[in-house]
Parts: structure tokens; C-alpha cells; sequence
């Protein structure tokens, strides 16, 4: 049985990331929105997200992130806020910062918002407009500035790819001249519409070295006045991330309409019913449930995971990557070299590598006509597996 062993052991989740919404004014082409994110449209009440909030804190959640979608376009988030930061919750706003005025950030305050992270797309206005199709550059610009005034601190995001991992030592000045505290350089995770988009966004192994060089000379300059994360994208490494710190472990996603996600992607995987928090209790989704347990502790493992020394290093890697890899989320993440299918990642590093033409495999934004096409491919294999197994040449 999935997760045999390990009931009883079942630690509480950490972690609760509140997905308050999917409609966004931006049109990333990297988003982790589901690509069928139109065909969940629907989104709980406030009352419905007090619920949740309160739930979560009496299991033992300690994290609150409100993310979306643009969370700003709840016009009841400083209410979730105040909520969440009474019941005793550290609270982030994770957002664009399209539509985060004066007026709100006084309004977060007063609900006692801990933290909020900003999200660029690049430290250039060109790069920044294109990736998001939108003309928010300058509007970002002006909101960094307001956060800081605000006394807010604040997390600079800067999703990383082809595109932009020559300008790093620009996103990091950038960061430092708005006074960021933190710096998270994210390269792309192939999810969502990353994941359509890979063929465009995978960057060199060369490109990687050299930004990773930059940010290690900048961290010995800088010391402690801007805190910066890099992390490598996995495919270019052998052995597989502990993603989600282990499924089931620490994180908990809700995403707009009220399912309960144990990673903020596993809406894509086959043969789960995610469980909804207007039907069940938090508690009861996260104990008992059949998505929470499906991949807990070891006891679903195939070979080579299930004999593997490593196994409790990684947890057995990614539920996601593995589905979107090999169109199994029961399979070995691929990442690793020990899996039959490790191949499939090294065709697509191999690939990154070659010239192309600009227009090959043009972009793909996020926004509703490309979802609405992409759900209507679907075929039960999930949206995402038959754009990807072409790429990577895995598809039967
Ligand atoms: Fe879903 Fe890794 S992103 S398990």
C-alpha cells in the first residue's frame, strides 16, 4: 500500500500556500499555473479561505504564502492577511506587484503582512515586457521603491533561463539598488508552462557555469547586505532535488477552487482525485486522503528507488518530473542516472546546446486562448505530456 509504514509517523504540514486566484495580468512564459488553468476557474469565498487558514493553524502550519495568479486581485486579501497573522501565521505576499498601490500596501500593513516578495522578469525593460508580454517594467520599479518605503522586507524573484542568465550581475545590482534583502535567482523548473515553453527556456550547461561564477563573486562582496539563492535547474545535475521535501511532508497547496495539492503542480498527474477543502477538513486531507498518501515514505517505490541507498536523501525525487519525463509519476525521477529514462533529460540538455532558428518553437504565453487550446488536447495523460515527450523525443 502507498505509504505503507509511515502512518503513524505522519508529521503535520508546515507549509500552506493559499493559490487565492489563477486570473493574473501578466502572461508569463514560465508560469507554474497548471496549462489547463482555465478549466478551473471557480474560487473559494472568503469565508470558504478562512476556513482553510484556520484548519491548517490548528493542524500546525506555521507559513503562510498567498500567491496566485496575481493575489492583489482578491479584493479581500489584506482580510486573509489579518486573519492569517492572528491566528498566529508568518505571512508572504507573493506577486507580480501589478496593482499594489500606496493605499494597499498601507492596508497590508495594518493587517500585519510580514514579508512580500516581488517578482522581476529581468533587470532590463525589454526582457521584462517580453516575458510577460505585458509594459510593467517601470510600474515594478515603482512598486519595489513603495515596498521599501513601506518598510516592508522584501524578496526579489527573478525566474532564470536562456534569456536572461547572461544578465545576472544586472538582476543582482538591481536588487541591491532597490535595497532587497533577499535575492532568489530561480532558474526555471520545467513545470506548467515552463514546460511548454522548454525547448525556448533551457539554457546552456556553459551559461549556467558563468552566472553561477557571478553570483559567487558578488556573494563574497556583498557579504551579508543582500542574501542570494541560486539554485541549479536539476536536469543538469545526476541525482534527482528532494522536491517538496518529500510529498506529503511538509507542503500544503490550495489551489483557487479549494483543491488540495500536495506540490503546487500535481494538478497535472494522472489517477489522483485531489481532494477539495469544501467537502473535507484539512485534517482529514492531509492524514487521510488517497493524493497526500499516494507517494508518502517508501513504500510506493518501483526499482531502482525502492533498493536504494540514497532514497532517503531524495525522497525519490519528483512525483511531476517523472510523469512529464516518462508519463508514469510511479517511475524513478529521471534527473537520475540510475533511472532507464535518464536519458530523455540528457537529450534535452544536449538539445539546448545547439543553435536553433528563433522562430522553431515559438513562445507560448500564459493566457487564456493558449490554455483553452491546451486543455482541449487533453487526453488524460495531462496537458503538458504529449508538448514535452515531442521535445524530448520520449513519446511512443
Ligand atoms: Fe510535483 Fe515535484 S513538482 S512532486
Amino acid at each position: 500500500m502507498a505509504g505503507e509504514g509511515i502512518m503513524s509517523d505522519i508529521a503535520p504540514p508546515l507549509w500552506l500556500l493559499a493559490e487565492l486566484t489563477y486570473r493574473c495580468p501578466l502572461h508569463c512564459a514560465f508560469c507554474y499555473n497548471p496549462v489547463n488553468y482555465t478549466d478551473h476557474s471557480s474560487e473559494l469565498s472568503t469565508d470558504e479561505w478562512i476556513k482553510v487558514l484556520r484548519e491548517a493553524r490548528a493542524l500546525g502550519a506555521a507559513q503562510l504564502g498567498f500567491s496566485g495568479g496575481e493575489p492583489l486581485l482578491r479584493d479581500d486579501l489584506e482580510v486573509l492577511v489579518r486573519e492569517g497573522r492572528q491566528l498566529g501565521f508568518y505571512t508572504n505576499l507573493i506577486t507580480s506587484g501589478i496593482g499594489l498601490t500606496d493605499k494597499r500596501l498601507d492596508a497590508l500593513k495594518d493587517a500585519g503582512l510580514d514579508h512580500i516578495q516581488l517578482s522581476f522578469q529581468d533587470s532590463t525593460q525589454e526582457l521584462n515586457d517580453f516575458l510577460s508580454s505585458t509594459h510593467t517594467f517601470d510600474l515594478k520599479n515603482r512598486v519595489a521603491k513603495s515596498i521599501k518605503a513601506h518598510d516592508f522586507p522584501m524578496v526579489l524573484n527573478c525566474v532564470l533561463h536562456r534569456y536572461n542568465l547572461p544578465h545576472v550581475d544586472k538582476i543582482i545590482d538591481m536588487a541591491l539598488a532597490m535595497g532587497a534583502e533577499y535575492l532568489e535567482l530561480a532558474n526555471t523548473q520545467y513545470y506548467g508552462w515552463a514546460h511548454a515553453n522548454r525547448a525556448q527556456l533551457m539554457p546552456t550547461a556553459e551559461q549556467l557555469k558563468e552566472a553561477e561564477a557571478v553570483v559567487e563573486r558578488y556573494r563574497n562582496e556583498i557579504g551579508d547586505r543582500c542574501k542570494i539563492y541560486f539554485v541549479v535547474p536539476d536536469y543538469f545535475e545526476n541525482r534527482p532535488k528532494r522536491c517538496m521535501n518529500g510529498w506529503g511532508s511538509v507542503f500544503l497547496g490550495i489551489s483557487p477552487d479549494g483543491a488540495a495539492l500536495p506540490c503546487h503542480t500535481a494538478r497535472s498527474l494522472p489517477g489522483l482525485t485531489f481532494p477539495n477543502v469544501k467537502q473535507r477538513s484539512v485534517r482529514e486531507i492531509w492524514y487521510d486522503s488517497d493524493a497526500f498518501n499516494r507517494f508518502r515514505g517508501f513504500g510506493w517505490m518501483r526499482e531502482p528507488c525502492r533498493s536504494c541507498e540514497e532514497k532517503t536523501i531524495d525522497a525519490g525525487g519528483c512525483r511531476c518530473q517523472a510523469y512529464l519525463l516518462t508519463g508514469d509519476p510511479a517511475n524513478a525521477d529521471p534527473v537520475c542516472d540510475k533511472s532507464p529514462h535518464h536519458e530523455a533529460v540528457i537529450n534535452v540538455v544536449r538539445k539546448a546546446a545547439i543553435e536553433r532558428e528563433p522562430d522553431e518553437h515559438p513562445i507560448m504565453f500564459r493566457n487564456d486562448s493558449n490554455s483553452r487550446r491546451l486543455a482541449a488536447s487533453h487526453d488524460g495523460r495531462g496537458p503538458d505530456y504529449h508538448i514535452v515527450a515531442d521535445l524530448a523525443g520520449v513519446r511512443k
